[in-house]
């Protein structure tokens, strides 16, 4: 019987890109995905601890294996990712669950076949997290979840110290990949018959910074670069700090057509007072200059962000200020979150009075407004037509496709039997919701 994985992933899509990298090495060892959990030679999951409820929810779903491990011992259960590069949560699982088997983090990934037969012949459980962070391993088997649209990672790490963020602490420092190395690929991706990528870092305005020898880079030209060099039809990429948010990157983005009409730009807070606590080195000022500058230069171009309420210190008055910067610039969408302390981060020792009701009431009231903006956005799309890739059977609506458009919009439309995953095709659009776009494919067109 050929053995079989099952990889359970949380957190962002540098997780869900690494999954594809777990699955690339267990496939070179023969293993096959398993559909269901209970089948599987093999699970892994691999952690985030951005928050504590992602952390949580790990320790949840390990919990509810112990009854399969005791019926089936040889079953392999092992954890990865950000969590376990933290001390504090290894002495937990080694205290509180002897049945995971096998622990590695998120610099010594590429060892998963040397552990796993070191699990198997030792017969006891393998605890194995570097700490270093200076190498990038090249060529690892991939097994990517879809044919036309890829991940590619430009860099790893982060050297920014958010104040509230771990990130740093569990990704090491900032490390760019070489230039040849992300072109090529690309290239293999193109032939493969990806339409489009998204280019993975945690700052992806400083790539290039760390690359010793040879020319200078940055994001913008490798941007250009893979526009210019490859045939690829869409970029996209994530996530930009906005200190490092060059002119050219403006340029760039309002002037290459394969770059998507798209950017995340994380705003945490619309308070200076609260974004120097951050540790953010911009103002509000400053972003809404880059923001009114972004919008100038790409008139079509969709903005997102990332907001946390409740940062410790935050009073009613910061909480306006960024109610009212939010307003004023118009997101798309934002992504929202209350803050969550992480052990080992300067805001974790910061003093907090603020109530976790006066939070929640702080987070709604932002989901809310942001909420309406986000249908008043979308509403604008009705009457045009757009170009949408396609994804195949809608994961909200199964009776319908979807697939997203260049500022990123989920956008529906009825079945058509002559299209397939992979196809750019125009829709009309015909109607919005807080989150999607609903149209008709224009065959004609
Ligand atoms: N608490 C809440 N949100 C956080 N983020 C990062 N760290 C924390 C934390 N400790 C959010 C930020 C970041 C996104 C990926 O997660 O908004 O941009
Ligand atoms: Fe975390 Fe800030 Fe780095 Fe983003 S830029 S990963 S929020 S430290």
């Amino acid at each position: 019987m050929p053995q079989k994985y099952f990889i359970t992933t949380f957190g962002c899509q540098m997780n869900v890109h690494d999954s594809e990298t777990l699955a690339g090495l267990l496939t070179s060892l023969g293993y096959s995905p398993a559909s269901l959990i209970e089948e599987a030679d093999i699970i892994l999951f691999n952690t985030c601890c951005v928050r504590e409820n992602a952390e949580n929810r790990t320790y949840g779903n390990i919990g509810a294996l112990k009854a399969l491990k005791q019926a089936r011992p040889e079953l392999i259960i092992g954890m990865c990712g950000c969590m376990v590069q933290q001390p504090s949560e290894v002495a937990k699982i080694k205290q509180s669950y002897p049945y995971v088997d096998l622990v590695f983090g998120t610099h010594n990934l590429h060892q998963l076949p040397e552990l796993i037969h070191k699990v198997q012949t030792s017969g006891s459980r393998v605890i194995e997290v570097w700490d270093t962070d200076g190498a990038i391993y090249e060529d690892l088997p991939i097994r990517r979840a879809e044919t036309f649209r890829a991940w590619v990672t430009i860099m790893y790490g982060c050297n920014n110290f958010c104040a509230y963020c771990i990130v740093p602490y569990v990704r090491g420092r900032e490390r760019s990949r070489k230039p040849e190395q992300i072109l090529a690929e690309i290239q293999d991706l193109v032939r493969d018959g990806v339409k489009e990528i998204t280019l993975l870092g945690q700052n992806v305005n400083s790539y290039g910074k760390d690359l010793t020898g040879g020319e200078r880079w940055n994001f913008a030209r490798l941007l250009r670069e893979i526009a210019y060099q490859t045939d690829i039809q869409r970029i996209r990429f994530q996530t930009s700090h906005p200190k490092d948010l060059s002119d050219d990157l403006i340029e760039t983005l309002a002037t290459e057509a394969k770059v998507c009409r798209h950017l995340h730009l994380p705003l945490q807070s619309g308070s200076t007072r609260v974004l120097q606590l951050m540790n953010r080195r911009y103002t509000r000022e400053q972003y809404r200059q880059l923001a009114a500058e972004i919008k100038n230069r790409n008139p079509g171009i969709a903005l997102t962000t990332d907001i946390i309420v409740g940062f410790p210190g935050e009073l009613e008055g910061d909480f306006q200020d960024t109610l009212a910067l939010v307003s004023e610039i118009g997101y798309d969408g934002a992504f929202t979150f209350i803050y969550s302390p992480r052990l080992g981060t300067p805001a974790a020792k910061m003093a907090d009075p603020v109530s976790e009701a006066e939070k929640k009431r702080h987070l709604a009231e932002l989901m809310k407004i942001q909420n309406q903006i986000s249908l008043v956005k979308n509403q604008a799309f009705i009457g045009t037509v757009t170009e949408v890739l396609v994804e195949g059977v809608s994961e909200r609506n199964p009776g319908m496709w979807s697939g997203r458009n260049s500022q990123n919009k989920l956008v529906h439309f009825k079945p058509v039997s002559q299209l397939k995953p992979g196809n750019l095709i125009p829709v009309s659009i015909i109607s919005a919701t807080t989150f999607t776009l609903e149209g008709e494919f224009l065959s004609s067109v």
